[in-house]
């Protein structure tokens, strides 16, 4: 197998909570699984989010999307912090980057760990993947205030869906959806909103003509989440707007074990904006400092990192080596069931890629 040459540069932002647990616990293994396969990686630490807010005023650099374009990938830990809003670090960091270096979509995996307890019944070979469109929809930022303060407040959020930005997304899920099982899913909610998820069905179904070996149907969004609960194995790949695929994303990682189980990918399919991957959970302030935090989820985002970069040797050593760790409920940390620390659990997957 050839390997890129080069270096791999990365920038790493671990941002606030937990999120710099779980960075200090996936560097090491992603380093290990690179060094393996006798590539280099490089990592660029930048402090962006809630601490640099408090400091400067605001939670990354005005230059922040050049800064990243000059990195192969981003690995981001979580932004949030209790004593800032939320809306300054989240759209300030990550949904600002999404839009500004145009990441069509949010590409989230769900697989079922084996030795992995669940809240859900009967999720055994549960392996699903998310493609949520990232960049419009409800989270496009279109809206405003009206009457502020005069005890008749109105908040106006408009949703924005576009033929353009719907097609790069559907175009996304249905090759994911040939390479996988050939089935996909598009979520929309087409009985009670009258435009934008119309418009979705219509676009996607066009598509879907582009490939006739992708059997398309068209489900409810409220349906959908009954139907991951009951009947996850019925889905493979799920095609959904920004709002619903956010949603989803956390009902589908309670499938695989909750949330510091599910890692994601903020990319532009075909384009030349660097990846950020992510774990798809927020800085939970409530486990913060502890050391408590799952690694799993950032240790996956890690491996979707490494792959979409062509270390696909790599990836596969970290998915390996974290199935194997998760096998042993000594390694599982308490969101799992287990006591086991940060450290422990990612201390035993990186004992795994070392033999
Ligand atoms: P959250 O995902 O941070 O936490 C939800 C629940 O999951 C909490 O009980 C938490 O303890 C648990 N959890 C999350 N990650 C875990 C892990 N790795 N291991 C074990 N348990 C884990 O969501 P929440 O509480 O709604 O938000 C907290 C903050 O994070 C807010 O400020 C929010 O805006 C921000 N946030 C940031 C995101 C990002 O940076 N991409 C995404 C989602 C939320
Ligand atoms: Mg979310």
């Amino acid at each position: 197998m050839t390997q890129p040459a080069a270096p791999v540069r990365l920038a790493v932002i671990p941002g606030d909570g937990v999120g710099p647990e779980v960075i200090e616990a996936t560097v090491p293994v992603m380093r290990a699984a690179v060094t393996a396969e006798g590539g280099e990686l490089q990592f660029d630490e930048l402090d962006w989010g809630g601490e640099r807010f408090l400091r400067e005023g605001a939670v990354m650099p005005a230059d922040a999307a050049a800064v990243v374009r000059q990195h192969d990938a981003v690995l981001f830990g979580a932004v949030g912090r209790p004593d800032v809003p939320d809306h300054e670090l989240v759209w300030g960091l990550i949904i600002g980057l999404r839009q500004q270096l145009d990441l069509a979509v949010n590409v989230r995996p769900v697989r079922a760990f084996s030795g992995v307890p669940t809240k859900v019944r009967d999720t055994d070979g549960v392996d699903l993947v998310i493609v949520r469109e990232n960049t419009e929809g409800e989270y496009v930022g279109a809206g405003g205030l009206a009457h502020a303060g005069t005890g008749h407040d109105l908040g106006i959020e408009v949703a924005v869906h576009s033929r353009r930005v719907i097609e790069r997304a559907a175009h996304h899920a249905f090759t994911l959806a040939e390479q996988r099982s050939g089935r996909l899913s598009l979520v929309t909610k087409s009985n009670a909103m009258r435009y934008g998820y119309p418009l979705w069905d219509r676009v996607v179904t066009e598509v879907a003509e582009q490939y006739p070996g992708v059997e398309l149907e068209i489900v409810l969004v409220d349906a959908m989440a009954a139907r991951m609960i009951q009947a996850p194995r019925s889905l493979d790949v799920l095609l959904a707007g920004n709002l619903f695929g956010d949603i989803l994303s956390d009902l589908a990682a309670v499938l695989a074990g909750g949330m510091g189980m599910a890692p994601s990918a903020n990319i532009l399919p075909g384009g030349d904006a660097p990846g950020i991957y992510e774990p798809v959970h927020g800085s939970a302030p409530d486990i913060a400092g502890r050391g408590v935090a799952n690694p799993v989820a950032c240790l996956l985002s890690g491996a979707l990192l490494l792959e979409d970069l062509g270390h696909t040797r790599a990836a596969h050593d970290i998915r390996q080596a974290v199935g194997g760790a998760l096998l042993d409920p000594d390694h599982h940390t308490p969101d799992l069931g287990g006591n086991a620390t940060t450290a422990d659990l990612a201390t035993a997957v990186l004992n795994r890629m070392e033999t």
